[in-house]
């Protein structure tokens, strides 16, 4: 495929490109391909539906890595999923594949019925902006901005205009318990609340799908559990969630739990035959 592979970028990079789209990106909106960016993925249909998907990297010319090997993965809408896995297993490497920040080597990926793989870059800016929130480990907040800008950044490449952007930004940043820190940068911030303030600029779209590469990997207990409850919240609300976590306390919130390891599908705690067969 000749997609060229997000993970190059630096990972704020990825986390502005994933959380809010470039604005020429944005631009694109109207774009054919933009029709299949619907808020709510339609019932019935899977939201993720993964075959036999193959990611091998070539960082040099007679070296391959098998990041990912023959993965098979449904997530149907309203499902919170946790994947699980040892370091280097593959875990990121599906992530940026189901937010279509990288493409695989081999097999599909359907997104709400659509094959990705039809989409040209435009198109999928569009859907990430669109379908997709994204929450990092890492936060990946714009640095100098306020708690409030952060959170608009989105809506503004989506071209929602100023007063909409700051009143749907205010409520997601409310609904993160952060309502009294609108103004404050990440710098004045706690870690937790940095990372709900990535986890408001995430739902403030409304998307579908939210993807989380260890929201939690660098919080505390408190906090962990606090961000954890947003999640519970999200996923009642209806969200599909699919989550990365190495914390066994972690997933045990989620209602299904996937591993892998060396890049393969080991066990789908909820549906092993979707995952085993195909
Ligand atoms: N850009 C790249 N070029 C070459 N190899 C890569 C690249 N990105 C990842 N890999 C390799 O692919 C494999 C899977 O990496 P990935 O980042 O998906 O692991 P992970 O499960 O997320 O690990 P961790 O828990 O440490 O974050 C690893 O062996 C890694 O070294
Ligand atoms: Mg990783």
């Amino acid at each position: 495929m000749s997609r060229p592979s997000a993970r190059a970028a630096s990972s704020a990079a990825v986390a502005s490109s994933a959380a809010a789209a470039s604005p020429a990106r944005a631009a694109s909106h109207a774009a054919p391909a933009t029709r299949v960016a619907s808020r709510r993925p339609t019932r019935g249909r899977p939201v993720i539906d993964v075959r036999r998907l193959s990611r091998v990297y070539r960082p040099a010319p007679d070296l391959q890595v098998f990041a990912l090997r023959d993965v098979t993965l449904r997530v149907d809408r309203g499902e919170h999923v946790a994947i699980m896995g040892s370091s280097g297993s593959g875990k990121s490497t599906l992530m940026h594949i189901l937010g279509c920040l990288d493409a695989p080597t081999s097999g599909t990926y359907r997104l709400d019925g659509v094959d990705v793989a039809g989409i040209d870059e435009d198109g999928l800016a569009a859907l990430r902006n669109r379908m997709i929130g994204f929450v990092f480990q890492s936060f990946n907040l714009v640095p100098r901005t306020s708690a409030l800008a952060n959170v608009e950044l989105p809506l503004a490449y989506a071209g929602i205009g100023r007063a909409e952007r700051r009143r749907r930004a205010t409520a997601a940043l409310r609904a993160v318990g952060m309502g009294q820190r609108l103004d404050h940068r990440p710098s004045e911030l706690s870690g937790g609340q940095q990372q709900r303030v990535a986890v408001a600029r995430a739902i403030v779209t409304d998307p579908a799908l939210i993807l989380a590469d260890e929201p939690t990997g660098n919080l505390d207990s408190r906090t962990t559990d606090e961000v954890l409850r947003i999640f519970d919240d999200l996923r009642d609300q209806g969200r599909t969630i699919v989550l990365i976590t190495h914390e066994d306390e972690v997933a045990a919130r989620a209602r299904r739990t996937v591993r892998l390891g060396d890049g393969r599908l080991l066990s789908d705690s909820a549906m092993p035959a979707v995952g085993a067969a195909a």
